[in-house]
């Protein structure tokens, strides 16, 4: 085999790179785009903005129906941007072959992020990694011995012809006279060769970019590799992970970054990805787990953190992971990609996602800190607890993060600042008596100081600001606090305002400095009404921070409303005299409030509501309850056996011949011929093979076969017979000798049958071609025989390479007779099925394949979002492939684990009609056992995590 690094000619490369190194201009000016950006932070026609930024991949979401769905949860939230990695692999079958149809569409994607006003981070790679097959590359790079993320000229003509499907498409959704909201385009990904090589890879991508017309800002994750030189980005990304991926130890608490350094010259702070989850690996602790090790405390003192740092700019990876649907899975993870990420893979919200709007909510209330510098910490009397500061030398407005210096700690403090305001000194703030500014265990404040806040001025707040809007003719002010911590906000009026205070408790002080200083303990929801003070009217709302989680603000176009008591509050549309609200309502009606500019009408979700005037001028309303599912039980089920494959006289004439000498794999073949299952065109799923030796008088039987079989990670497994008779499974390793049973050779023909399967390529972070690690056999010696002794057939996916299921694409299924027969489309007939129950007691290995068909009738309008559960009687050796309606949802192995769980959305799972769900099952030993019980959840009826 050659190495990578010889695949190129070196007069090729040494062309290539010639003129980018010394004397060669390091950057071509950059189109005119209407993004800029400047060492503070990123601009839209010369506008600041804050990019609050989640990462979504359409490809774990095959429901473009569900897609304005996750853009919608996530502008709820104060996110105002997604960043998307585009998965070559998903969109090409074949060399040449480029699906942008169906769940593809990724016009269809683009136009719904606009239409929920969400700006675009696009990331077509060519590599992704992502935790996706072979990271991103397509299922026909596993042949093909090319030189990975380099200016290999064979390798790049591939990357360009993916390039030039996928750009075309970003570059008309570009906010530059685009129809879209595309404000930005990564180049690679995590690449981190500043050689000569390195630099004309990324010189080449960065051109090919600009030649398909790409002018927004050119960015990139590369840590520091391309800040400047051949193959600079205009703005450099840092990606952070400071927990890790480990989730069995959810408690652990790693320091924060600093990211303050972070940058080139002249660009703002940009965390390209920055740790909002975790994956998890096959026998791993579980979402739930990740999500405790990333969880809302995290978000409080990173995110923040990185705001108090300079950052302008955070994209969170992930904020809705989904569904490594298909084998789209890399071999360490597991069907899920929840991720332990804000939105839950069944859609659902973790408490995550609360404290990132919080956030998002503050930074869209904060103009001043895009212009903000660092300056001098205020003294803290608590030398456990620092002071961050930011401050804008045109507002004077100030920004102030207290933590703990050390950012694991986990102790409680209660401190005292001392603040020197353009609006004055306050050496001690909180100024009443008895109170202090409190932090629990893992807590970052970040408290805003001599600012204004619509038609008020903040003197400073020790609550943390939410929103602050100017709705109809009077200013709406949101701040908060944990529950039972104390609270000091000073507003600086004219002249002695009037105030109400209508809900919760607070005392006031009016003071020398025109200052009207509320103290008060976070509870529920306090209202104050405060008008007359020389400034517009002004409600005042100070919650508690549960209190926020029904806090929704978004914008009609003609202003703001902030709406508190929904679960959900999706879009406000103002047109004429009617407020179109849409959302989600709760298990039980609920009572909500509206602030809203005037409106004659108020409608929620299509069906017109009265209101009543609220006591501080909201308008009240009832949030009419979700509708109620009611999930039938599944079944009957039906069970047909298969693996006929097994039987020696299965007629195999039609399967390849393993005839092959040499491999563009990077695994070395153990044992000649090759038997690769990608060589032969199987790239994903179970993969057999068939094994013919004699045994009669001119040959002598093998006493027996040493197998090395590859599937990837610990989730692999596989199987063998010898002429029918079962010799044994190997799970979990690679290496497996199996001794033939004299009883079992026959004469003539003997056939040795092994079921292998693919858990997944490689991803190739290191440029190594690791995709191209070999699956399935890679070595079969047989014993006491002739190495030779041996001729085998191979059969996976049905019609092997570019063959693919014009609907659901490449990934979708594997080489099981049933899945070559159909079965999970409903094909095959109901010859062979019989009546079973679940759980099943089955003691053969193999493969047997389950069926049932559940019709659902749920109510127009519910977002149900559904899934399957296996249940398993314990000590259980099986694994199992789910099919919905032919889509291969779940690959569940019982005794690994930990999945037992399988979102299926909705568009996949038909609400309104049949659903065919259809289950291999591959029994590995021949203990009692085989499917447990199979039944369907609802994610909305689940205890929250
Ligand atoms: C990053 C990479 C992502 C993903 C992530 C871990 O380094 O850019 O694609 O692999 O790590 O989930």
């Amino acid at each position: 085999m050659r190495s990578p690094g010889a695949l190129m000619g070196a007069a090729a490369l040494a062309a290539l790179v010639a003129g980018l190194g010394a004397g060669a201009p390091a950057r071509a000016a950059p189109p005119a785009s209407r993004v800029g950006f400047d060492a503070h932070s990123f601009t839209i026609d010369g506008k600041r903005l804050y990019i609050w930024s989640g990462e979504f991949h359409p490809y774990r979401l095959p429901s473009p129906d569900l897609w304005p769905d996750i853009f919608q949860k996530m502008k709820a939230a104060g996110f105002n941007a997604a960043s998307i990695y585009f998965s070559w692999g998903y969109h090409s079958a074949a060399p040449g072959h480029y699906d942008f149809t169906g769940i593809r569409d990724m016009d269809r994607l683009l136009d719904a992020a606009r239409d929920a006003g969400i700006y675009i981070i696009a990331r077509p790679g060519p590599y992704i990694n992502a935790e996706v097959d072979s990271g991103g590359f397509p299922l026909w790079f596993t042949t093909r011995p090319l030189a990975n993320r380099s200016p290999d000229p064979a390798y790049l003509a591939a990357a360009d012809e993916w390039l030039t499907q996928i750009d075309r498409i970003i570059a008309r959704h570009q906010i530059d006279g685009g129809r879209g909201t595309v404000i930005a385009y990564q180049v690679e990904n995590e690449y981190y060769k500043g050689s000569d090589q390195g630099r004309a890879y990324m010189q080449h991508l960065k051109a090919k970019a600009r030649a398909d017309g790409i002018s927004v800002p050119l960015v990139g994750n590369h840590n520091g590799t391309f800040v400047d030189g051949v193959g600079a980005m205009q703005v450099s990304g840092w990606d952070h992970y400071p927990q890790g991926f480990d989730c069995s130890t959810p408690e652990k608490w790693n320091a924060a970054p600093d990211m303050a350094d972070e940058h080139g010259a002249g660009q703002p702070i940009f965390a390209a990805e920055y740790q909002g989850g975790a994956f998890d690996p096959w026998g791993g602790p579980g979402y739930g787990a990740c999500a405790k090790l990333i969880n809302d405390r995290f978000a409080n003192v990173f995110y923040k953190q990185n705001i108090a740092a300079g950052a302008t700019a955070q994209n969170f990876y992930m904020v809705y992971g989904g569904t490594s649907w298909g084998w789209q899975a890399i071999p360490q993870n597991y069907t899920s990609y929840d991720y332990g990420a804000a939105i839950t893979e069944g859609r659902q919200f973790d408490p995550k996602y609360y404290e990132m709007k919080r956030i998002g909510y503050m930074l869209a209330a904060s103009a001043p800190l895009l212009s903000a510098s660092a300056a001098t910490p205020a003294r803290v009397d608590d030398p456990a607890v620092i002071d961050v500061v930011r401050r804008d030398a045109a507002s004077g407005s100030e920004y102030h993060l207290l933590r703990h210096g050390d950012t694991t700690a986990a102790t409680p403090a209660s401190v005292h600042i001392a603040l020197a305001l353009k609006d004055g000194r306050y050496p001690r703030v909180p100024q009443a008596p008895g109170t202090a500014i409190t932090l629990d265990g893992r807590e970052a404040k970040l408290l805003a100081a001599d600012t204004d806040l619509a038609g008020q001025h903040l003197v400073y707040s020790t609550s943390e600001l939410m929103t602050a809007d100017r709705i109809g003719e009077r200013d709406v002010v949101l701040l908060h606090g944990r529950p039972g911590s104390p609270g000091e906000t000073v507003l600086r009026f004219a002249r002695r305002p009037e105030v109400t205070v209508i809900a919760g408790a607070a005392t006031l002080q009016w003071e020398k400095k025109r200052d009207l200083r509320i103290n008060y303990s976070h509870d529920g929801l306090i209202r104050l009404s405060i008008s007359g003070g020389g400034r517009p009217p002004l409600l005042l709302l100070i919650a508690d921070t549960p209190s926020t989680e029904q806090v929704w603000r978004a914008e009609t176009g003609t202003g703001p409303v902030l709406l508190l008591g929904a679960p959900l509050l999706r879009q406000a549309v103002l047109s004429g005299d009617t407020l179109a609200l849409t959302g989600d309502g709760a298990a039980q009606e609920a009572r909500a409030e509206l602030f809203a500019p005037p409106a004659a009408r108020l409608r929620w979700n299509g069906a017109a509501v009265t209101t009543a005037p609220a006591p501080d001028g909201g308008l009240a309303f009832t949030v009419p309850a979700r509708p109620r599912l009611v999930l039938p039980a599944l079944g009957p089920w039906e069970r047909r056996a298969e693996a006929p494959e097994i039987d020696p006289d299965f007629p195999d004439q039609t399967w390849q011949e393993a005839r092959l000498r040499s491999s563009a794999s990077i695994t070395k073949p153990g044992s000649l011929p090759v038997l690769f299952a990608d060589d032969y065109g199987f790239h994903t799923g179970n993969t057999w093979y068939r094994g013919h030796f004699r045994n009669d008088a001119g040959h002598v039987p093998p006493t027996g076969i040493r197998l090395k079989v590859i599937s990837g990670g610990k989730g692999g497994a596989y199987s063998a017979w010898l002429n029918g008779r079962f010799l044994g499974s190997v799970t979990g390793g690679e290496d497996g000798a199996f001794g033939f049973p004299q009883a079992a050779l026959r004469r003539g023909d003997n056939v040795l049958s092994v079921l292998t399967v693919d858990m997944g390529h490689e991803e190739d972070y290191d440029s190594k071609g690791e995709n191209r690690t070999a699956r399935g056999i890679v070595s079969a010696v047989p014993l006491g025989a002739e190495a030779d002794a041996i001729g085998w057939r191979i059969q996976g996916r049905r019609g092997g390479d570019g063959a693919t299921d014009a609907l659901r694409g490449p990934y979708n299924e594997g080489g099981l007779f049933g899945e070559r027969e159909g079965w999970h489309l409903g094909k095959g007939g109901d010859a062979g099925w019989h009546e079973t129950r679940l759980a099943s007691n089955d003691d053969k290995p193999g493969v047997s394949w389950y069926r049932t068909t559940v019709r659902l009738d749920l109510p127009r309008g519910a977002d149900a979002s559904l899934g399957l559960r296996i249940a398993d009687p314990p000590g259980r050796h099986y694994r199992a492939i789910l099919f919905v309606n032919g889509w291969q949802f779940g690959h569940y192995v019982s005794d690994l684990g930990p999945q037992h769980d399988f979102p299926v959305p909705a568009g996949i799972l038909d609400p309104h009609g049949p659903n065919r769900i259809s289950v291999a099952v591959w029994k590995t030993d021949a203990s009692p056992g085989g499917l447990g019980a199979v039944s369907l959840i609802d994610y909305a009826a689940m205890p929250a995590r």
